[in-house]
């Protein structure tokens, strides 16, 4: 009897909604912090000129995940899209594989949920508007993410006027430049990482800003002399440094480990966040492992407990 479902996008969003993503996004970070979930470091295969893949496990909760996912920028424009593969979910006690999915959705749904997690950890207390610079795939899941979690609303920013406007539309919010984006109290970051979309001129008081879009070596999306004005904090210091936005500060010497803060850390309460309304906060999102592994074991619950269908295969 076949009996290992193959999830594909539709049923991970069906099994996931937003508001359940932070929900295990959270979870992940705390149990990540705590030392009971682990991750090896994300390894990356670069596939000139195209991209690079990313092979990523993960172990916690009685689960290892497997997620094998492109980063291809130009796939776009052959209509393809630029993070895509396949999660494979196996049982951590006996090694069977129990589940195969679609790894785009999981990859939106734990991105948006750890921009908006970032933003209820470490934004100002009033924070409630949102930018969006970068309305493509990840950036719209941001923004849903974002409102499911009580803010709003936002401007959506993008270099294609369609992206903008159609999230937009979707969520109720408007349209704007780059600059009215980068105004909001909470601005989100996840453009491809070639151009500078933060600069230090944006910055004002309160700010809190989600730099997504710089994963890999030699992307940045913040202007280097807008950091020294902010609190800086990242999903995972090994990752952050090696190919997140504070990489190349990093790499120059201004930025050092002394200056970020894991985001666990402040959730477990081993570190401070935030110090005051006034100060500016920069989370550097490079996603994490064992955020997917907390979407895909929420997907494979939901699918056995018949919340969702999914095509049996054998393996
Ligand atoms: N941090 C993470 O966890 C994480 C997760 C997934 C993707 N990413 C990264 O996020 C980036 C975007 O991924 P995606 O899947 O959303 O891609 P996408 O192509 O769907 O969206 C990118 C959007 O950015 C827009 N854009 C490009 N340059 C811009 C600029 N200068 N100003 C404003 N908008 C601009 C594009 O028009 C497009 O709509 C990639 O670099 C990807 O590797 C990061």
């Amino acid at each position: 009897m076949p009996n290992i479902p193959i999830l594909d996008g539709e049923a991970v969003l069906t099994a996931v909604p937003p508001a359940a993503a932070i929900d295990r996004v959270r979870q992940s970070f705390e149990r990540f912090a705590a030392g009971e979930w682990v991750m090896p470091a994300k390894v990356y295969l670069d596939s000139p000129p195209n991209g690079d893949f990313r092979a990523m496990p993960a172990r916690g909760g009685g689960y290892a995940t497997l997620k094998w996912v492109t980063s291809f920028p130009g796939n776009s424009a052959r209509g393809l899209p630029v993070v895509m593969g396949a999660l494979l979910l196996s049982d951590a006690e006996s090694g069977e594989l129990r589940a195969i999915m679609d790894c785009a959705a999981i990859t939106s749904l734990r991105t948006g949920a750890a921009a908006a997690l970032s933003a209820q950890v470490l934004a100002a207390s009033g924070a409630r508007s949102v930018g969006i610079i970068g309305c493509g795939v990840n950036g719209a899941w941001s923004a849903r993410c974002l409102a499911a979690a009580g803010y709003g609303p936002g401007v959506c920013a993008d270099a294609r006027p369609e992206a903008a406007e159609a999230l937009a539309a979707e969520l109720e919010w408007t349209t704007g430049s780059r600059e009215e984006a980068a105004a909001q109290d909470v601005v989100v970051t996840v453009t491809p990482g070639n151009d500078t979309v933060i600069f230090e001129s944006d910055l004002r008081e309160g700010h809190h800003v989600a730099a997504l879009g710089a994963d890999a070596a030699g992307k940045a999306e913040v202007e280097l002399a807008a950091l020294r004005h902010c609190g800086l904090f990242c999903d995972e210091w090994a990752q952050a440094s090696a190919g997140g936005e504070l990489s190349a500060a990093i790499t120059r010497g201004t930025v050092t480990r002394q200056h970020v803060t894991e985001l666990g850390d402040v959730m477990s309460g081993r570190a401070p966040g935030r110090g005051s309304d006034e100060e500016i906060t920069l989370f550097d999102s490079t996603g994490l492992a064992t955020q997917d592994l907390g979407i895909a074991a929420a997907v494979y619950e939901a699918w056995r407990e018949g919340q969702v269908d999914a095509e049996l295969v054998t393996i």
